[in-house]
């Protein structure tokens, strides 16, 4: 981890450097600082320690590779806490102005761990879940069953029977078949199962093609004709409760016109609906975007909720129909940029193009198996080194991973101090959402561990995985009897 690393082969800096470098994408600027940490990308605790290093939740980059190894994940606590307190807040307060009132739900699928479900239910969040795994994450944080929301596209028995047996909150079911199902488990264990109707409002939200979710043809939500019959076959059923319609548009949205155009479509159904019995709630999803690098924009949460809550307003108000309690499912805005990804930088190399062309790979000790963004989306990240400053000019840089697959990318285009060398630390901020929770084995890499930090001090919590863990696997290694 230290800085120096001599004896490995200098490159020529100056080849990797140009101040107009036509292997950097237009929104690229070169940085009067490479050092500098863009606000809104970053934790706010992340400053440089007097000795440069990045600090973390008051620890420095170092001192929490020196303790928990590289790769690892670290999530500011006061980041997600503040986060989810702010889209309690902003939620309240925009409803509360049209006399109604808002859940919101943190979405587990950007990461899950205890910790986190503990820290965001502390915050007045309730916790969606989509699979057996998240809600046992969420009961083993002891979130009370009513503060949880149950969704997917595909539950199985299993999972409706526990959800219903623990006495979740609310089941979002999402096909005709699902309503059945969940109305003869509930029936056979003598409960009464409030459930939304998950719908498809064909808003086709910008952003990439498979994040989004609203448009027609994809797996998720029902067309609103096959939900007026969908609500009316729940209203028949004793054991379910319906509650209201479900409508997610997608993730990484910037801006409100998807919200409000999808919320204008939904409320037409939801008046229809209306003329069957009630409709208490309507859950509009989530999907709020952040910034993952300094030309990102997103808009702040207060103005967002103020916006979608009043459009939504407004279209009661129309169709003269009250005001609905409303309901939404922020993730990525709740745990993305509370996450800082510290890696080790193994080899760089400079990869000529053409005569005056090249570009800096800072190979790295993790990759595609922590971060597999990047390959599934062309997502966009930035990085800093993280155990100093250095005034050597920029360089542009491609921060690559140790997979075998050339789509290993952690950083497709950065400019970084052109000293970057071997033992540097490097730290990729907005990592904490769907980093984690997409990782995988990939090329037998053991999955970094979760560290938390707040006020100078760190815990894991969710430990790394060893080789062991890998080794324990395979049939052939884990028990000798077994392998015979
Ligand atoms: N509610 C529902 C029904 C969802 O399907 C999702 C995300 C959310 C809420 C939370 O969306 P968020 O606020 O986090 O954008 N793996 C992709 C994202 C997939 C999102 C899946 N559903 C990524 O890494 O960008």
């Amino acid at each position: 981890m230290a800085h120096s690393a001599p004896g490995l082969p200098s490159h020529d800096w100056c080849s990797v450097h140009s101040s107009a470098d036509s292997l950097a994408p237009e929104w690229l600027v070169v940085p009067d600082d490479a050092n500098a940490l863009a606000p809104g990308v970053w934790p706010r605790s992340s400053v440089r320690s007097p000795d440069g290093q990045i600090l973390l939740g008051g620890m420095t980059a170092s001192e929490i590779a020196g303790q928990y190894g590289t790769p690892v994940m670290v999530l500011d606590e006061d980041e997600v806490r503040t986060r989810a307190r702010s889209f309690r807040d902003a939620f309240a307060a925009a409803t509360g102005r049209h006399g109604t009132t808002a859940r919101v739900y943190y979405a587990g699928k950007a990461f899950l761990s205890t910790a986190i479900a503990r820290w965001v239910t502390d915050e007045g969040l309730n916790v969606d879940v989509c699979t057996r795994g998240e809600l046992e994450i969420a009961l083993a944080a002891d979130v009370d069953p009513a503060r949880i929301g149950f969704h997917g596209n595909n539950k199985s028995r299993d999972e409706i029977e526990r959800a219903v047996s623990v006495g979740i909150g609310t089941i979002v079911v999402d096909s005709a078949i699902e309503i059945e199902r969940v109305a003869e488990i509930s029936e056979r264990l003598g409960a009464v199962q409030r459930v939304l109707v998950r719908v498809n409002s064909g808003v086709h939200a910008e952003t990439h093609d498979f994040l989004a979710t609203a448009h027609e043809d994809q797996k998720f939500g029902m067309p609103f004709a096959d939900a007026v019959t969908a609500v009316a076959r729940i209203r028949e059923l004793a054991s379910l409760e319906f509650l209201g319609l479900h409508c997610h548009i997608g993730s990484q949205i910037f801006g409100v016109a998807g919200f409000r155009e999808s919320a204008s479509r939904v409320l037409e159904l939801h008046e229809q609906l209306r003329a069957g019995g009630e409709v208490p709630l309507l859950n509009l999803g989530g999907g709020f975007g952040i910034a993952y690098t300094s030309v990102d924009d997103p808009t702040p949460i207060e103005q967002l909720a103020a916006e979608i809550v009043d459009a939504v307003a407004e279209g009661c108000a129309q169709r003269g129909i009250p005001m609905p309690a409303l309901a939404f499912e922020p993730g990525r805005a709740i745990v993305g940029t509370a996450g800082v990804t510290l890696y080790e930088v193994g080899t760089t190399k400079p990869v000529r193009l053409g005569s005056d062309e090249s570009r800096l790979y800072v190979s790295v000790d993790g990759g595609m198996s922590d971060n597999a963004r990047p390959a599934l989306y062309g997502a966009q990240y930035s990085a800093r080194i993280a155990s100093r400053t250095s005034d050597v000019e920029p360089a542009l840089v491609r921060v690559v991973g140790k997979h075998c697959e050339s789509g290993d990318i952690v950083v497709d285009h950065e400019y970084l101090p052109g000293d970057i060398t071997p033992g540097d630390l490097l730290a990729v901020p907005a990592t904490g959402a769907y980093c984690a929770s997409l990782s995988s084995n990939y090329n037998h890499v053991p999955r970094p561990a979760v560290v938390a930090v707040s006020a100078g001090a760190s815990r894991i919590i969710v430990r790394g995985e060893t080789i062991d863990d890998l080794l324990s696997r395979d049939a052939g290694i884990s028990t000798k009897e077994g392998a015979r």
